[in-house]
């Protein structure tokens, strides 16, 4: 096992790290940079029943419920289709309405969770068609879809769900660049924006998480080989990176240390602790010293707007499942309804204050959150954001900031969620948890 750990100390850490590697392995071979478009595996739903569909009913549990919840966001604003998500748990229990124009999209790792596949026996037994995301090929959900979007994360071991997340949000996006083009709601020049800027993330992640870029030339250090490729990779031959893209990806990893956190490696002894400091430290030395300075404390609290209050709700549960510490996600402009009465000056408050700044709704959003986070701080709560490197407004008003790289509005989560993860991750690891295999809970629940 210890072999399988690739020198990690848990699984949850190597999983953290393979992250830009799964982000990468979910795209490739769906997504042309030469032309913005995206093709997807097989399906037994053809472009006209995409075209005219009534609506998407997405049905997952956990985590995946969470990756639903962003996916709403991707779907409606770029395919303006109209987007429901349930608790696969709660789904069959107030007979739903669906039709045979309603397309349902079960979200899943493992693809045997008992709750979304019953959801999914419903929404058929209601004559919709489903699609599944899923992580493993052949799993009992994808043998009833009509179309299964695989993600490449390759096998997921630790019990909270990491590389999964991340590669079923960037299915969920190249799933709704598809929506869009299919129905005619993206131009190509946004296509090919969107698409770019995909490819770019794997690069962002790894220099995030100061490791080497799976596309760097030669690397292959702090990165497991996935254990399957995209069934699409190599068929198609117009798609694929470029060597543009690919020096897009070395490009981004200037600052990047070559060595992945290791048991008994320490991370470098500074970090983001100067309010007017607004470049990026290394995040997994920011978050052992976050979690020194909080794995006290009884509840937490994390709060996002718009697409990122899924993330919210993603932070809260990672640290939960794995350190036992109660936590709640919430959007920001909910606290005044009731959470405000909870803040005091022992109540860490994560908010996650990125903006995309070509995005004027994004930039709407960012300043409604800013407030949101005044509203905190004059009550003596510590506030912990999650910003866009070379905020300087951000770091002025709150105790401490993690920084992450820029990225537009739909993709920004699947950076922002990655510090939320090592978050948790060194929380725990503080507490004394078992990280990979926390009390009372299973990877995969196949009961209802
Ligand atoms: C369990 C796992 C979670 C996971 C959820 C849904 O509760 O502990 O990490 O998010 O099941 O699993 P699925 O395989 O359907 O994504």
């Amino acid at each position: 096992i210890q072999a399988e750990k690739a020198g990690y100390k848990h699984f949850m850490l190597k999983e953290i790290n393979e992250q830009p590697r799964a982000i990468r392995d979910t795209t490739l071979g769906r997504v042309s940079l030469d032309t913005g478009k995206v093709f997807l595996e097989a399906m037994q739903l053809t472009d006209d029943d995409l075209r005219n569909a009534s609506q998407i009913t997405i049905a997952a549990c956990g985590t995946s419920w969470h990756a639903g919840l962003a996916g709403k966001f991707m779907i409606e604003r770029l395919a303006r289709l109209p987007v429901e998500v349930d608790y696969a748990s709660e789904y069959r229990y107030r007979d739903p309405i669906a039709d045979p124009r309603a397309i349902g999209l079960l979200i899943t790792q493992s693809g045997e969770t008992a709750d979304t596949l019953a959801a999914q026996a419903e929404l058929i037994a209601k004559g919709s068609k489903t699609l599944a995301i899923c992580n493993v090929v052949g799993a009992a959900i994808t043998r009833k879809a009509q179309g299964t979007l695989t993600t490449n994360a390759g096998p997921e071991i630790g019990v909270a769900s990491t590389k999964a997340f991340t590669a079923q949000l960037t299915a969920l996006f190249v799933l709704a660049l598809h929506l869009a083009q299919v129905r005619g709601t993206i131009s190509d020049e946004e296509s090919l924006h969107l698409v770019t800027e995909l490819s770019k993330l794997p690069g962002k992640l790894a220099s995030l998480l100061n490791i080497n870029s799976p596309d760097a030339p030669g690397s292959s250090e702090g990165v497991a080989a996935p254990t399957r490729l995209s069934q699409n990779a190599g068929h198609n031959k117009n798609v694929s990176f470029r060597p543009e893209a690919q020096s897009d990806l070395s490009g981004l990893t200037q600052n990047v240390s070559s060595r992945p956190e290791r048991s008994g490696v320490e991370g470098p002894p500074h970090f983001a602790t100067d309010r007017r400091s607004t470049t990026r430290q290394p995040l997994s030395a920011q978050c052992e010293e976050l979690a020194r300075l909080f794995h006290t404390s009884d509840d937490f609290l994390f709060l996002g707007r718009g697409i990122h209050y899924p993330i919210a709700l993603e932070g809260a549960l990672k640290l939960k499942e794995i350190s036992y510490i109660h936590a709640e996600g919430y959007p920001a402009g909910e606290m005044k309804h009731g959470p405000n009465a909870l803040i005091d000056e022992s109540l860490p408050v994560v908010c996650i204050a990125t903006k995309d700044p070509n995005d004027p709704s994004s930039v709407l959003k960012y300043e409604k959150t800013l407030s949101n986070i005044q509203e905190v701080t004059a009550r003596s709560g510590r506030v912990i954001a999650i910003a866009i490197e070379g905020d300087t407004e951000i770091s002025q008003l709150v105790e401490q900031t993690i920084y992450i790289p820029q990225a537009p509005e739909l993709l920004l989560p699947i950076l922002e969620v990655v510090p939320l993860q090592l978050l948790a991750y060194h929380i725990a690891v503080r507490r004394g948890c078992d990280v990979d295999q926390p009390r009372n809970l299973a990877k995969s629940v196949t009961v209802e």
